[in-house]
């Protein structure tokens, strides 16, 4: 562990991509996260367990800028990304992938024109270049032959993939996914992970990973990180947390979802 009085002034050693210090995030009177310290290498996978409400999602949110923290700060790569001044934020925020429970595909386009979309319009690259990358990511997730389908004609676990090329478009240093199986029927399900353990193996994206796969965070993480309450419980290393956890609590989570 890092020590919890080094925030003041927090070293960048070139191998941490994400740090939260201090963070406190409130909806009203409920405090979701309560000065929540963590911190995440570059390339690790690293997966967040915890109950329901234990504040997994507004972790992700803060980092897509989606939510702000009332307190603390977030770094990615030795950049604030809050508090920062807007032009920085999307700066900042152009690091940052995320993929969604429910996929959000834009419904009207083709799953090549999905995958195109942002690198053309965020990161300006020709329509020329960005459909090489998009036909490209769409071979990595086993979809070369659905470009010109609309998601009402792909499965759920086609789209879902889909939405992971399209994040992926945007050559992210970090991948967000939160729960990005559990909208889907049970054979899909398998698909997806696949694909997700393939860039895991293959690529050396950050993953930030919330999942109820047990077997799945076993098998790609570096680390988990046990939350309960707005806080950081326990971690380490999945044969640890998984087999032999030192808290009750992680014991009784982990014998409720297993
Ligand atoms: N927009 C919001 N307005 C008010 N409260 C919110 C909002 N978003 C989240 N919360 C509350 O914050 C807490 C944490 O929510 P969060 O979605 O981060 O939990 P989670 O760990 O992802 O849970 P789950 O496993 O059910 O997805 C919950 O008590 C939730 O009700
Ligand atoms: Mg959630």
């Amino acid at each position: 562990m890092k020590d919890p009085d080094a925030n003041a002034n927090p070293p960048v050693d070139g191998s941490e991509l994400i740090r939260f210090e201090k963070v406190t995030k409130r909806f009203g009177s409920n405090t979701v996260l309560d000065n929540l310290d963590f911190a995440v290498d570059s390339g690790k996978h690293v997966t967040l367990i915890g109950p329901s409400g234990s504040g997994k999602t507004t972790i992700l949110r803060l980092l897509m800028t989606l939510t702000k923290p009332d307190e603390g700060t977030i770094t990615v790569d030795g950049e604030k990304l809050f508090p920062a001044p807007e032009k920085q934020v999307r700066e900042v925020r152009k690091n940052i992938g995320m993929v969604f429970q429910q996929f959000n595909l834009f419904p009207n386009m083709s799953a090549l024109r999905n995958i195109t979309e942002a690198p053309v319009t965020v990161l300006g690259l020709s329509k020329d270049e960005a459909e090489e990358r998009a036909r490209g990511l769409l071979d990595l997730v086993g979809l070369a032959d659905k470009a010109d389908a609309r998601p009402t004609q792909l499965s759920g676990g086609q789209q879902q993939r889909v939405a992971i090329a399209r994040a992926l478009a945007m050559r992210p240093q970090v991948l967000l996914l939160d729960e990005v199986t559990s909208a889907l029927d049970p054979e899909l399900v398998a698909g997806v992970l696949d694909v997700l353990r393939d860039i895991a193996r293959t690529t050396d994206i950050t993953m930030l990973c919330v999942t109820h796969e047990m077997n799945f965070a076993r098998d790609i993480s570096d680390q988990v990180l046990m939350f309960d309450s707005g806080r950081v419980i326990e971690s380490g290393p999945p044969e640890k947390i998984f087999s032999d956890p030192e808290q009750d609590r992680t014991r009784e989570f982990l014998s409720a979802v297993l």
